[in-house]
């Protein structure tokens, strides 16, 4: 039978290892959302001094920093990117105080901390936005943010055509008649990134943060604070060229709104800032931009140091696809002399698991509920697993959302009277959002709300099914996919992938030439099987297996959606 023998394959090399060691070009970043992630004060909703208790958990899960999603004062029309006070957390989410606790705890762990920043969009209720109503047309403080009077006869009709994010018009109407454009929910008006008076507030936010010691900040919506010049109408379409030659897949956002060449002075401006601070503090973009080579821009060397790679979160289970996408990735970030990220869920799609066990394996819907294809469990979980090993060995650094070390599934079932997302509401009940994949965590199987809260509250019901995944019912158990993240991290680390290089195996045998991504990285020899044959992997050559994504005997083949980790003969 043929089978995989690398004495006898020639390799293709597309990335070489990286001669710079600063923390951030290989580093695993776990998100944290703090709502979900685990609550100390009981009601029902996570916080700060939560995210502390855990931070044992993520140190000994092996990860290099954590990235929070926003815990600053909000009235929480967006679950927190609607920012009424850049510098205080929620009372929801604690203090500055607990932040300060948070920070040293993490620190003296050995982890870093970043933060969000929401610079695109404040809340309504943000002291700006409240002086721009009170204010008059045309003043300054209208200048903040993008009113316009509006079209047609007195002027009832938008400025333009633009439609929010999340379903409906871009535009909102207030009482003498002007308009304010929000790119999100009405509650989210949007800045304008012409006026140096919204420059200056948030280099100032920035600094603030940089003091008490935060190592870097993700960057929301990093590619939409500039809007092409005149606002002009936009029919808005956006088309699906899943597996192209240049990795797009159709999950950039398009149109005068993004992507603007003006959004990378300030990048270049908040740089310069950043690298008066010690210890490598970063910029991360996201920013849903294609393709890769257009995305890499945002990570130039005097501009932000990663950009999410939602090409590859986006990428069908399709071994073709993903060997384009990591090429495309890696070339990008590399003529750039950046790192390229590798990530598979957050807290804006439908956990990978879940998406990996639809019939259309990988694909991404927008939110998932009753009466919608149920994803196969069983096969999607096999097939995450697969996809995090593919992902952890790849060169680069790599994201983690909350729960996926669990495995944990969306929540596909969730009564959509329960849902908070106003994507849900604002498109008209026909998108059923992002509430599914911010279920809180489950931490012990036999607590009240699976450990999620003292008092057993959860803002969001979890499924029955979670007890299983609780991190109680894992830990101990090496076979297990908390034991497989575990294991991962740790031999990630000790054969440097991250800093690694990437050359693809040439010349696998027809028949698994289609449905395998096999690449070497240093020593190591990465195969993941997407097919449906067990591949046969030659053992007399000296392969010695690391770690599978699946029970695997040395020897055996490689079952169908697994991946494997073989150090290579020296
Ligand atoms: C980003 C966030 C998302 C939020 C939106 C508006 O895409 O990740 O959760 O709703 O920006 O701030």
């Amino acid at each position: 039978m043929t089978s995989i023998d690398t004495s006898a394959t020639t390799t293709t090399l597309v990335h070489r290892a990286s001669e710079h060691d600063a923390w951030w070009r290989n580093a695993v970043i776990y998100q944290v959302y703090p709502r979900s992630f685990a609550d100390a004060s009981g009601d029902g909703i996570g916080d700060l001094p939560g995210v502390t208790s855990k931070l044992d958990h993520l140190a000994r899960l092996g990860v290099d920093a954590v990235w929070l999603s926003p815990f600053y004062r909000s009235p929480q029309a967006d679950a927190g990117y609607d920012v009424a006070d850049y510098r205080d957390v929620d009372p929801l989410f604690g203090t500055l105080a607990d932040f300060d606790e948070m920070i040293e705890r993490a620190h003296r762990l050995g982890m870093r901390i970043i933060v969000d920043l929401v610079p695109n969009h404040t809340s309504d209720e943000h002291v700006w936005f409240q002086a721009a109503l009170a204010a008059d047309k045309g003043s300054p403080e209208r200048a903040r943010y993008i009113f316009r009077d509006g079209k047609g006869p007195e002027g009832a009709e938008p400025p333009n055509n633009w439609t929010s994010i999340f379903g409906g018009p871009a535009w909102t109407r207030i009482p003498d008649g002007q308009w304010y454009l929000h790119l999100f929910d009405t509650k989210q008006p949007d800045l304008d990134w012409t006026n140096p008076e919204v420059h200056e507030e948030m280099i100032s936010v920035l600094r603030f943060w940089l003091d008490k010691g935060v190592d870097g900040f993700r960057v929301d919506v990093a590619h939409g604070m500039v809007k092409a010049e005149g606002l002009p109408d936009w029919a808005g379409h956006v088309s699906m060229v899943d597996g192209s030659d240049d990795g797009s897949t159709g999950a950039g956002n398009q149109g005068p709104m993004f992507d603007q060449d003006g959004v990378h002075e300030i990048y270049r401006e908040w740089r310069e800032v950043l690298d008066e601070y010690d210890g490598e503090r970063i910029l991360v973009a996201e920013a849903w931009v294609e393709p890769l080579s257009r995305l890499a821009r945002y990570v130039r060397p005097d501009e932000m140091h990663q950009a999410f790679n939602f090409s590859y979160l986006t990428t069908l289970w399709d071994a073709g696809a993903l060997r384009r996408v990591v090429t495309a990735s890696l070339e990008a970030n590399d003529a750039v002399g950046a790192p390229s990220t590798w990530v598979l869920s957050n807290h804006d799609v439908v956990r990978h698991p879940s998406r990996l066990g639809l019939s259309v394996a990988g694909s991404k819907p927008q939110g998932i509920g009753v009466g919608d294809e149920q994803p196969d469990e069983e096969l999607g979980l096999r097939r995450a697993r697969a996809a995090t090993l593919l992902t952890l060995a790849l060169p680069g650094s790599a994201y983690l959302y909350q729960g996926e070390e669990l495995g944990l599934p969306e929540h596909t079932t969730l009564d959509d009277s329960l849902r908070e997302d106003p994507a849900w509401a604002r498109s008209g009940h026909t998108e059923r959002g992002r509430d599914g994949c911010r279920v809180p965590l489950p931490w012990d199987a036999d607590a009240p709300g699976l450990g999620f809260s003292p008092t057993g509250a959860t803002w969001l019901p979890q499924p029955a099914s979670w007890a299983r995944y609780a991190l109680s019912a894992q830990r101990g158990d090496p076979s297990s996919t908390y034991g497989m993240y575990r294991a991962a991290l740790r031999i990630r680390r000790d054969f440097k992938l991250g800093s690694g290089s990437l050359a693809w195996v040439d010349g696998l045998p027809g028949c698994f030439a289609e449905t395998t991504v096999a690449f070497v990285n240093g020593d190591v020899l990465v195969v993941a099987n997407l097919g449906d044959e067990p591949i046969p992997v030659d053992p007399v050559h000296g392969l010695e297996l690391l770690q599978a994504s699946q029970p695997l005997v040395h020897g055996a083949p490689l079952p169908p959606d697994t991946t494997a980790w073989f150090r290579l003969p020296r």
